[in-house]
């Protein structure tokens, strides 16, 4: 696996690659890999000849107060999953590199932007939005992976290369779980003995909300009680049930929906969501 730390190094090894004919899909991550990132180099490996992971923790995504200094940092073992996976090359750059001109940014994302985890993180979605841009002008890849569990995320970067008219394909992966059904996640690690075993209630939770969707009972009290059921062991930051497609309310007419959710407890944040299809409307 060859690493690169400057775009020039990158673009330099990429150029080669393209005169070549090969395909280029990007994983961008932030380290911390667990087996849901390697579901997308998988992914990724199964769309182009050539995978680029990069990492890099982007501050303009973090607020001030939030865990930019303590994101988990779990390099060399990082280092060897993606390894393991025969990623061809991994992308390591310096702030410096990645903001040549300073961190201020030219693209907003939006409404979209400001509701759900937008509206508890005002500024996040710009600062995704920001780095994803600079990583797709830096590696002008024909694919970039994406995860579902950061639903959101995803469809704020999808419409960037809709809004920006960007000549790549974006493609996700499901959610990957443990086996008590906690959503993987890179901050799963700041979760105490206690605090993990606690954690499956939520997905549990979220699940009910669909199946009782499912037998057509109200979306209202399905809502309201899986508030107050996490509530008992969680600060519930947002629960929604809302058109999968746009992130807008359902109408009667809406099949793909999806039930997305933020809470906290013990001082970690976590979020989750379940998509699924409603046939008989
Ligand atoms: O999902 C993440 O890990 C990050 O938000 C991303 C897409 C790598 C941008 O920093």
């Amino acid at each position: 696996m060859h690493t690169y730390k400057t775009q020039k190094d990158l673009e330099l090894y990429l150029d080669s690659m393209r005169e070549n004919g090969k395909n280029i899909a990007l994983v961008p991550t932030m380290g911390g890999l667990h087996d849901g990132h390697l579901s997308l180099v998988d992914k990724a490996k199964s769309l182009a000849e050539i995978v680029i992971v990069s990492i890099f923790v982007n501050p303009t995504q973090f607020a001030r107060g939030e865990d930019f200094d303590d994101y988990p940092n779990t390099f060399e073992s990082d280092k060897l999953l993606l390894q393991s996976k025969n990623v061809d090359a991994l992308f390591l750059p310096s702030k410096e590199e990645i903001y040549p001109h300073g961190t201020l940014s030219d693209y907003k994302v939006g409404a979209i932007g400001q509701i759900l985890c937008g509206a508890f993180r005002p500024s996040h979605f710009d600062g995704v939005a920001q780095v994803v841009k600079r990583f797709f002008e830096i590696v002008k890849p024909n694919y970039a992976v994406f995860g579902e569990k950061d639903f959101q995320q995803l469809l704020i970067i999808q419409s960037l290369v809709k809004n920006l008219n960007l000549n790549l394909k974006i493609e996700s992966m499901p959610t990957q779980r443990e086996k008590d059904g906690l959503a993987m996640s890179t901050r799963n690690q700041y979760l105490s003995d206690l605090d993990r075993e606690r954690a499956p209630h939520f997905y549990r939770v979220l699940c009910d909300v669909r199946d009782s969707i499912l037998i057509e009972n109200s979306l209202t009290d399905a809502k309201k009680d899986a508030i107050k059921r996490l509530s008992q062991n969680f600060e519930v930051e947002y629960l929604e049930v809302l058109d999968a497609n746009n992130l807008t309310q359902i109408e009667t007419k809406t099949k793909e929906i999806i039930i997305i959710s933020a809470i906290r407890f013990g001082g970690t944040r976590l979020i989750d969501n379940v998509v699924f299809r409603r046939m008989n409307v």
